[in-house]
């Protein structure tokens, strides 16, 4: 099997000082992409700010004989998710690929939750994904190629107690991607997401220090890197990669039940039919909102 390279290529890595976009940086880099090195350098509940986190990396990457160049912008701010993308395109003249792995955590119960910790979450996660994207997009289309891989979370995906502000983040941020999917699909420009799992700053306070060991970062690069590479077709995909295991999570939508609307339906039916409205056997996913409309109305006669 030939060697997967990235010689050409430019990507943007977001939150890249450390943990998984490290990782991330740190693979692209060593099979030859260039690599604009993002984190704002904050703590993990996102105050603060400090350049030696990217700078460091940037080292690492031009130590190991690769090209990278440093960026210390907020993703949550739309000025500074523009220059994260003009450095690029100041540096290496284009971007192909685009992780938006930053993040930060303000972890509550729903109940005691500020809403600044969730304005906070969200603008990072959520607002900071589409502000790069948006600002990258442009450059993705016009030069008919992009790879844009964004973290997502099972704490979004299958809910995780304290965690309302980020799963909501991260949900949205799936949204978004299978948007991106549809509008993307004309100029080769592939949206993806990630669901992690692995030990970092971020998750190192909840897990115990043996699976922190088992659960490095590097396990979860090779899923990723490889979404990025041209190699990768699929697009709206959610894979999860963590501890060596890889796949794929998906709505899916079960069969369900018809009834005959212009005979009326009734609480009744609803009831009588529940088990059958909500088996997933025989469930599938759809490519878009117009596709799943369409199997709603495949046993009408619209004459
Ligand atoms: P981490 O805390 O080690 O890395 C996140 C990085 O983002 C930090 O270096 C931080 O400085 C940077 N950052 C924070 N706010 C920023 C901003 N506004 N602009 C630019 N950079 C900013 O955490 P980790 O674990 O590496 O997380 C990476 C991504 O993966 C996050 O989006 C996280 O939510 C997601 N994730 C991680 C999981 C895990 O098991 N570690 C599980 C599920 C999702």
């Amino acid at each position: 099997m030939s060697e997967i390279r990235f010689d050409g290529r430019v990507a943007v890595v977001t939150g890249a000082g450390g943990g998984l976009g490290r990782e991330y940086a740190l693979l692209l880099a060593s099979r030859g992409c260039k690599v604009v090195v993002n984190d704002l350098g904050g703590a993990v509940d996102g105050t603060g700010a400090g350049t030696t986190a990217a700078e460091k990396v940037v080292q690492e990457i031009k130590d190991a004989g690769g090209e990278a160049v440093p960026n210390f912008d907020s993703v949550a701010d739309w000025e500074g998710a523009q220059n994260i993308i003009k450095t690029a395109i100041d540096n290496y003249g284009k971007i192909d690929i685009l992780i938006n792995n930053a993040g930060i955590l303000r972890d509550k119960s729903f109940l005691k939750m500020e809403l600044e910790d969730y304005e906070k979450v969200i603008a990072v996660h959520l607002n900071g994904t589409f502000y790069c994207s948006k600002a990258a997009w442009p450059y993705m289309r016009e030069n008919n190629y992009g790879r844009i891989v964004s973290a997502a979370s099972a704490a979004g995906v299958y809910g995780n107690f304290g965690q309302a502000n980020y799963g909501a983040a991260k949900m949205g941020i799936i949204g978004l991607m299978h948007v991106l999917k549809q509008e993307g699909a004309k100029y080769n420009i592939k949206a993806n997401v990630i669901v992690p799992i692995a030990g970092t700053r971020m998750t190192a306070t909840v897990l115990p220090p043996n699976l922190v060991e088992i659960l490095k970062p590097e396990y979860v690069a090779p899923m990723v890197v490889w979404a990025c590479s041209d190699r990768c077709e699929f697009s709206g995909y959610t894979f999860v990669a963590g501890a060596g295991y890889f796949s794929r999570t998906a709505f899916m939508e079960g069969p369900g039940v018809f009834f005959d609307p212009s005979q009326g339906i009734t609480l009744e039916m609803i009831d009588e039919n529940i088990d059958k409205i909500v088996s997933l056997e025989g469930a599938r996913t759809f490519e878009n909102a117009t596709e799943q409309t369409g199997y709603a109305l495949s046993k009408l006669n619209l004459g």
